[in-house]
């Protein structure tokens, strides 16, 4: 669910509400959590209630699991349209302004970047 070495919402927001117990579950719960937001991306308590339903924690993580799936889903909403690259590789694009960048030729350059 990583994506270039940042973690997905999901990851993120499992380690933030400490969601994991003895984490046999948990492969299972990220993954359907995952299925869930992306059918339904603003999901009630209910619609969590019900989507993960079927996978079971025998710890009895659900709260904090139904409290990571909102805050991941409040992080998703949020990031709509944001350039899911990492920063360095956005700034490399345009220009090159972050640390290490390889300088890019500008505007009406007759320079071939391959
Ligand atoms: S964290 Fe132990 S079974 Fe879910």
């Amino acid at each position: 669910m990583a994506v270039g070495g940042k973690l997905h919402p999901l990851q993120q927001a499992w380690i933030d509400e400490q969601v994991p117990a003895c984490g046999f579950c948990q492969n299972g719960q990220l993954l359907t959590a995952k299925a869930l937001l992306d059918r339904t991306p603003n999901p009630t308590d209910a619609q969590i209630r019900q989507g993960m339903a079927n996978t079971l924690c025998r710890c009895m993580t659900y709260y904090r699991i139904q409290a990571a799936i909102k805050r991941a889903a409040t992080t998703m909403r949020a990031d709509v349209g944001r350039d899911p690259r990492p920063v360095h590789r956005r700034a490399e694009r345009e220009g090159g302004n972050g640390p290490g960048d390889t300088p890019q030729p500008g505007p009406g350059s007759d320079e071939v970047t391959v």
